[in-house]
């Protein structure tokens, strides 16, 4: 057998070095290498001895249909894609203290009851909290009449041991991998390499005895799942579960799904009684919006398949140091620096030496480009202190030159709208249909602009040569 040795693993990327350093070469992360016993290496080249031959097949064949087990929690099954897959592994991350716990024994005891009509044998694995901690969570949330079998443990071993029989559950939780160890690897609970063990060992028995894996994982504070990227390769769904803090919103969010879409989001809200379901997100981030202050305009826009309304803010303030300061919360800030240079090359307006900050408010993070032109116009309403119409609605993407350029599911953003009470939208021009929407009961009004410099005609104290350019070339 080989010498045990010591190696030195990067916490944040996996990656192996010989030597002790401060950085990790691989993904320049400091402090993050951590000393572990290596394995014995594994037997070099096989030789092609001892295999068998595989027998390829052709891509046509049956493939059923995977079955879904729905938990009846709407904002959950959607982002699954519809429900959990047997035999598949799912990964939770987020920040800790944000719910994930909740949303997973809430999610357990929808499918152990059987609220979709077909009751499942759900277990509950918890190494973070004691059997009183859960159960009193478990009361909190008004399920502890649901048939959830619980157990505290941290032990692979002993995990693996209830789980590998003909009898095992149709769904395991485990809360979380991070405190799970494996007694055979000499490295700490929490590590890349028992982290990375932990999981392959739980997937391997999910995939052989068809259970449903629920992994719950600790975010960095780099955002990313603690320990190993590589567990997010593992799996085969991986959730993030996000919100600020100070918001009772939280939103669970796809970022990968083997058997499903993703970019779909599941929005809840924390009460007192566990998460509560979200079915109209646009109603609830539109809530404590003012009406007809400068700075603010609502954006429509798109998550997954749903459209959502969310409230853009924007202050401009003059800056008193040399290098005028930025912040961005719920959106991109390169993004945000892009508009400011279109706006400041294309339209002529003077507003880089201000200080701007940008909020999406009600905490949502938005990814979408479609938010530039409605960003622009909250900005522009900031600096000329001049509030969008009230009833507006704004999307559309900007390009470099300052064109205005449409976006994806129009109808859907300008439906969503309707249905919110707005009553016009500015967005870019829609090519091949006619201008006027099939009038409704409250008409609704489009205004179409092709060009960032039209944004301007929507403000009366715009600075007139602005007004003139735009005008000139004017669709508004
Ligand atoms: P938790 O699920 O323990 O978070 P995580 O597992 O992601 O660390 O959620 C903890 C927070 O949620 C805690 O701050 C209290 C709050 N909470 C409620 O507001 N209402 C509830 O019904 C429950 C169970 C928790
Ligand atoms: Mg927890």
């Amino acid at each position: 057998m080989a010498r045990a040795e010591s190696r030195y693993v990067c916490q944040s990327c996996g990656a192996v070095h010989p030597k002790w350093a401060g950085k990790c070469d691989e993904c320049g992360a400091w402090n993050t290498l951590v000393e572990e016993a290596s394995r014995p290496s594994a037997p070099k080249g096989l030789g092609g001895k001892g295999g068998r031959p595989l027998a390829f097949v052709g891509l046509q064949g049956d493939a059923s249909a995977v079955a879904r087990r729905a938990s009846a929690i709407a904002e959950f099954d959607r982002v699954c894609g519809g429900g959990l897959v047997p035999g598949s592994a799912l990964l939770i991350g987020g920040d800790p203290g944000i719910g994930k716990s909740t949303l997973i024994l809430q999610a357990m005891a929808a499918l152990a009851t059987g609220k979709n009509g077909q009751q499942l044998d759900c277990a509950y694995v918890s190494g973070e909290e004691s059997l009183d901690q859960v159960r009193l969570r478990a009361r909190r949330l008004g399920v502890v009449d649901s048939p959830v079998r619980l157990a505290a443990a941290t032990s692979i071993r002993d995990i693996a041991a209830s789980l590998d029989r003909p009898d095992a559950p149709q769904i395991v939780a485990i809360d979380s991998i991070q405190t799970m160890y494996l007694d055979n690897l000499d490295s700490a609970p929490g590590t890349v390499s028992q982290v990375r063990a932990a999981a392959q060992e739980l997937i391997r028995l999910a995939k052989m005895r068809g259970f449903t894996l629920l992994l719950v994982g600790h975010v960095t504070k780099e955002g990313m799942i603690a320990g190993p990227r590589v567990l997010e390769h593992m799996v085969d769904t991986v959730l993030y579960f996000e919100g600020e803090r100070g918001h009772q919103f939280r939103i669970l969010r796809a970022v990968k799904n083997r058997f499903g879409p993703t970019d779909e989001i599941g929005v809840f809200e924390m009460t007192d009684a566990g998460l509560a379901e979200v079915s109209n997100p646009s109603a609830l981030f539109l809530g404590d919006r003012q009406r007809e202050v400068a700075g603010s305009a609502v954006f429509a826009g798109i998550e997954g398949t749903r459209p959502m309304l969310v409230e853009i803010q924007a202050l401009v303030a003059p800056s008193a140091l040399g290098t005028p300061r930025r912040a961005v919360v719920g959106w991109d800030g390169n993004r945000l620096a892009m508009v400011l240079a279109v706006l400041e090359a294309r339209c002529g307006v003077a507003i880089g030496a201000n200080d701007i900050y940008l909020n999406v408010a009600g905490g949502l993070r938005i990814g979408e480009p479609a938010a530039d032109l409605a960003v622009a116009a909250a900005l522009i309403s900031a600096l000329v202190h001049e509030p969008v119409p009230a009833d507006m609605v704004v999307f559309g993407e900007i390009g470099l030159s300052g064109e205005v350029r449409p976006v994806s599911q129009a109808e859907a953003r300008l439906k969503e709208a309707e249905k919110l009470g707005f009553a016009s939208a500015l967005m870019p021009p829609r090519r091949g249909r006619s201008k006027e929407r099939p009038t409704s009961a409250n008409a609704f009004r489009t205004r179409e602009i092709a060009h960032l410099r039209l944004l301007f005609n929507l403000f009366e104290n715009a600075p007139q040569p602005l007004r003139r350019a735009g005008a000139a070339g004017g669709r508004v």
